[in-house]
């Protein structure tokens, strides 16, 4: 019998927001110098080398695109020593490579680590999402109602009026309708430019962000990486991917899904435990950027473990010039 290393994921969290402290610093320097490629470079090397680092069988399910258009942290490459458990692996070195080039806020490093197998394949397409925060009774809200059917299912179930509800959207022509009909019940809309990973993050902290709900389509890949953060925060999550031609469908049918129509749950996107860091590149509701002094760098990381809903906020001073 092949003995199973047990998903120790309370020491290997602790190696995670390494790996997303690492990526963030490395791009530090490129906050708001115009070059989305060099930010994305710098984060990508930094986080590929430090999870290298992890005793882990790491896969990576959900990365910087498939092996012939991404060299490094590629959908497939293995990281990791090679020792320990057999994990999935879905990342985003810089989400929010404009935010990061413009020095705009809620630019994040992100990584999410599960046993082998747990994690969806999602390709790079489209997903329609929808998040809310916890609190609310299952399937309160659908992706099959209209997004005013949406705003006012929150309403009742918050006990409040349609226009108490903050809505986040990310600004794109193709959400026109979206949020012609989302504004028909007066609820409020707050529009980003980028970052949906964010935007799906700030729904688990309403108190703090204002945000009570998300929707709208935004990278699959994404998508993922935010279910693992709602499933360590709490919150419901669904999405729906979406294909715009046949190379699309071609990457899903790569990625082993069959029912192109299915709409995953939160849990059927993120199937077992999961760990997530994040680390703030630049500043945002929910964590910090990193502070850039003569001395030292500062980052503020969000680490968080689904089965026990621990969550930590760790500061990072790194030393620059130690002797
Ligand atoms: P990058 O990290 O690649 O810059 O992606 C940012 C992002 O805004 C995601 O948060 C979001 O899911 C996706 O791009 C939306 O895609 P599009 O810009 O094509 O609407």
């Amino acid at each position: 019998m092949v003995s199973q290393i047990e998903f120790q994921d309370r020491m290997l969290s602790l190696g995670l927001a390494r790996v997303s402290e690492a990526a963030a610093m490395a791009s530090a320097r490129l906050v708001g110098r115009g070059d989305e490629k060099a930010a994305d470079q710098a984060a990508v090397n930094a986080m590929r080398e430090q999870l290298n680092m992890l005793d882990i069988r790491g896969v990576v399910v959900i990365g910087e695109g498939e092996r012939d258009e991404a060299p490094m942290l590629f959908i497939g490459e293995e990281v990791g020593t090679g020792e320990g458990p057999a994990v999935d692996i879905a990342l985003d070195p810089l989400e929010g490579t404009t935010l990061t080039a413009k020095d705009m806020p809620n630019a994040l490093t992100v990584i999410a680590m599960a046993p082998r197998g747990t994690l969806l394949h999602a390709p790079d397409v489209y997903m329609d999402k929808l998040a809310i925060g916890p609190g609310y009774p299952e399937g309160v809200v659908s992706l099959e109602m209209s997004p005013a059917e949406r705003v006012r299912a929150l309403a009742r179930a918050r006990g409040c009026q349609d226009r108490d509800i903050t809505v986040c959207v990310l600004e794109r022509p193709r959400h026109e309708e979206m949020i012609a009909d989302i504004r028909s019940t007066g609820a409020a809309i707050r529009l980003i430019t980028d970052g949906d990973v964010a935007g799906v993050i700030h729904c688990a902290e309403p108190e703090k962000t204002g945000i009570d709900m998300y929707m709208g389509s935004g990278g699959a890949p994404e998508g993922v990486l935010a279910a693992s953060a709602l499933k360590c925060m709490g919150g419901q999550m669904w999405g729906r991917l979406m294909f715009r031609n046949d190379d699309e469908r071609r990457r899903a049918a790569k990625a082993g899904i069959t029912d192109l129509d299915r709409i995953y749950s939160r849990d059927e996107m993120v199937t077992a435990d999961v760990i997530f860091a994040a680390t703030g590149v630049t500043d945002g509701n929910i964590l910090a950027g990193i502070r850039r002094e003569p001395d030292f760098l500062e980052t503020e990381t969000l680490l968080m473990r689904s089965k026990t809903g621990s969550i930590r906020r760790m500061i990072y001073r790194n030393p620059i010039n130690h002797e």
